[in-house]
């Protein structure tokens, strides 16, 4: 997404701004065309030389220096730009933004741009919290610049408090997600589900599945950079929370549905890449069930598990349209994935007509490229009209793209 994409780095002198050497890294190998824009105080703490090397692109500081071009050089910046973020952003100069003030290079320039501003404030706690710095973020939050707020944490003196800029990827995600606002899933709201359901067998153990979440999560980030509004409802996982998402964290296939049926009256798009378990224990035991405690146990004992169906979500709401009498709604599209082990089409095509499903994903997790917890994935789609499509092995994140890209067409 941010292939070619101008951005304007503007770093503040604090502490934090050794920091922003690793966002013009991560912004230059994504491929965007980065200009940096320092401040005389940035300049206290590192050199642009450092940024230069980064960038591969001249770093700017000087607003006086003559650009020898019709239009000043702060007035180009400005125009050219996409984005303008100020990564870290100081007491001292949201202050000047809050007033209009250009007495530098970047103050000048995100007065003189139209493009989106993003601000992260660093600071010691103190300043940070302060009503004037406190007021000047609300005026410029008003004005619609995008804040990335401070995390609590060990600040540079010492002390424990808000202040602290954020990891690299919240940075990242949340200049995708400003960037991708008038994308073309902007405006929709998409419900998106990952990771696999734990169902208790006892207050220490579950029944569950392989999933790693990674497709779900990168289908609910990609949808973000595409300017949608996404809830994530997942399954326990170990990934990092996409910025910018609105997380919904479910254990059960029971809190998956009733998460799903809370959210999807208002949504355009229902992604179901969750691994629902099918069964359940029956009646999960309130305490850690002991192993010479339980019938028919010993030391050569067996252990026998009852289980009963789990709701199918999707299956679910085919159910509800074929009662009301609705032929598939529309205004909802659904879209399922299929994870199987052998003839993969056949069980597609079945899963696609029982749940009626506007797209189905289906893909052989007995393979290599493309099983649980693989970075790739190689999958079969699906369409309604009965078409087929057999798409290459690719990173789940350019998947994600490509079911995105078929999802919006069906949105038109
Ligand atoms: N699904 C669901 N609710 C369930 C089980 C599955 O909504 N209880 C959804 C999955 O998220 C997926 C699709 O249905 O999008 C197909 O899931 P899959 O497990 O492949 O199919 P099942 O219908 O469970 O059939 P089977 O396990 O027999 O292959």
């Amino acid at each position: 997404m941010l292939l070619n994409k101008r951005i304007i780095v503007g770093v503040c002198g604090g502490i934090a701004s050794y920091k922003a050497i690793e966002l013009v890294s991560g912004l230059q190998q994504a491929g965007a065309l980065v200009d940096v824009i320092m401040t005389d105080h940035a300049q206290e703490f590192i050199r642009p030389l450092t940024f230069a090397t980064m960038s591969h692109r001249p770093v700017y500081h000087n607003l006086w220096e003559p650009s020898g071009q019709a239009a000043e050089l702060h007035i180009a910046l400005a125009e050219q730009t996409e984005l303008v973020a100020i990564v870290p952003a100081t007491a001292n100069t949201l202050a000047k933004l809050a007033y209009g003030i250009a007495d530098n290079m970047l103050t000048a320039v995100a007065l003189a741009t139209r493009a989106p501003l993003l601000l992260a404030p660093a600071m010691y706690k103190g300043m940070y919290e302060h009503p004037a710095t406190q007021a000047n973020l609300s005026l410029l939050r008003e004005r619609g610049a995008s804040i990335i707020e401070p995390q609590v944490g060990r600040l540079a003196s010492g002390a424990i408090g808000v202040g602290r800029l954020p990891e690299l990827s919240v940075l990242m995600g949340a200049i995708n997600l400003v960037l991708g606002r008038e994308g073309d899933l902007a405006g929709r709201r998409v419900v998106v589900t990952a990771g696999g359901t734990q169902e208790p067998i006892d207050p220490v153990r579950y029944v569950g599945n392989r999933s790693s979440g990674k497709m779900g999560y990168a289908l609910a980030t990609v949808a973000r950079d595409r300017g949608a509004h996404v809830t994530l409802i997942s399954g326990p996982v170990a990934l990092e929370v996409p910025y910018g998402i609105e997380l919904c964290k479910v254990e059960t296939a029971i809190q998956m549905r009733d998460a799903v049926d809370s959210v999807i009256t208002d949504a355009d798009v229902l992604v179901m890449s969750a691994a629902v378990a099918d069964f359940r224990p029956i009646t999960p035991a309130s305490q850690k069930i002991k192993k010479n405690e339980t019938r028919g146990s010993g030391e050569q004992g067996n252990f026998s598990l009852y289980l009963t169906r789990n709701p199918d979500i999707l299956g679910q709401l085919a159910d509800a349209d074929r009662e009301s009498g609705v032929k598939r709604s529309r205004r909802l599209i659904r879209v399922g994935f299929a994870a199987e082990t052998h003839d993969v089409i056949a069980h597609a095509q079945a899963k696609m007509a029982a749940k009626r499903l506007d797209l189905l994903i289906a893909n052989d997790v007995s393979q290599p490229d493309s099983g649980f917890g693989t970075d790739t994935n190689k999958a079969y789609l699906f369409h309604a009209n009965g078409r087929m499509e057999d798409l290459p092995v690719m990173p789940k994140i350019d998947l994600a793209a490509a079911i995105w890209d078929r999802i919006v067409s069906l949105l038109l």
